[in-house]
């Protein structure tokens, strides 16, 4: 279990939702209901929250359902969660949950998947979905703009703290869907660090998917079992960060990091 995630870090992520920081704001319920009708959640259906924190989701989730299941590995967090009426609170890692298999209707996944094993996390949730079952899930594309310094700045930042942090390969995403179970339904892009926080979001196609693009939101629908199937889609540095050490000299990244850090600081 990373240890990343404890008291300290729910309190903090409890405060920077309503703040803006490094001048971009957090996507919050607004932007989420702008896409929550992809899930096309009905009222008898059983919503998994995932990476669900304090509850930070539970009102919005309410609206479409009163079955929600909410799971975090962070157990203060569930103990906040607690003060919403969840059917059923799990103090869990995704990679790995409690729940039986195809049992669940519709998989919510908001700014969480980059701190988890990313093809873990999609074969226990490919597993735990029922059949035609929905997966909405957003993260950070291993390949932004080399002009988004703010960006760059929150990898940097994140790693030198050992904030587990990952980048996902979104073209090997789309080319393996397939093989992880899934189809995907639905993709949008936001193009710079903090565009989503501002819904900035573009549709993601054939021809923008080798774009660079910083978060992703997509909606899977599980189309069949995953068969022990699993092949890295994620990194733990982005292609960006990687491109702009090499271009600087620097083999290691971390070192990259720290000098940039010495020499600029914030
Ligand atoms: C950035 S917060 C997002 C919380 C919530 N989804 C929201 O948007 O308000 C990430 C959450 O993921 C949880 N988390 C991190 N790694 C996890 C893992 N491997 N399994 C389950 N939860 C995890 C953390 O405890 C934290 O609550």
């Amino acid at each position: 279990m990373d240890n990343s995630f404890n008291a300290s870090y729910t309190e903090y992520w409890e405060q920077r939702v309503n703040q803006l920081s490094d001048g971009t704001k957090i996507a919050d319920s607004d932007i989420a209901d702008l896409f929550l009708p992809l899930l096309k959640i009905q009222p008898h259906e059983i919503v998994l929250d995932m990476g669900c924190s304090y509850g930070r989701f539970f009102p919005l989730l309410f609206k479409y359902t009163k079955h929600i299941i909410g799971i975090d590995i962070e157990a203060n967090a569930i103990q906040k969660a607690a003060d919403y009426p969840y059917t059923q609170l799990e103090t869990s890692a995704l990679e790995k949950m409690g729940f039986a298999n195809e049992s669940i209707d519709k998989a919510f996944c908001w700014a969480t998947f980059d701190c988890t094993e990313q093809e873990q996390v999609l074969i226990e949730t490919n597993r735990i979905l029922k059949k035609e079952g929905l997966f909405l899930v957003t993260g950070k594309n291993i390949n932004y703009a080399i002009k988004d310094d703010v960006a760059f700045i929150a990898e940097r930042n994140a790693k030198l703290k050992s904030f587990p942090n990952h980048f996902t390969d979104i073209k090997k995403l789309y080319d393996l869907a397939n093989d992880f179970g899934f189809k995907i339904e639905h993709g949008f892009a936001f193009s710079l660090r903090g565009d989503f926080g501002l819904a900035k979001a573009i549709p993601i196609n054939d021809k923008n998917l080798n774009e660079p693009f910083y978060e992703y939101l997509l909606v899977l629908r599980k189309i069949e079992e995953n068969k022990d199937f699993s092949e890295p889609i994620c990194d733990l540095f982005s292609s960006t960060a990687r491109e702009k050490a090499h271009s600087e000299g620097f083999e290691d990244v971390i070192t990259f990091f720290k000098t940039h850090q010495d020499k600029y600081g914030i």
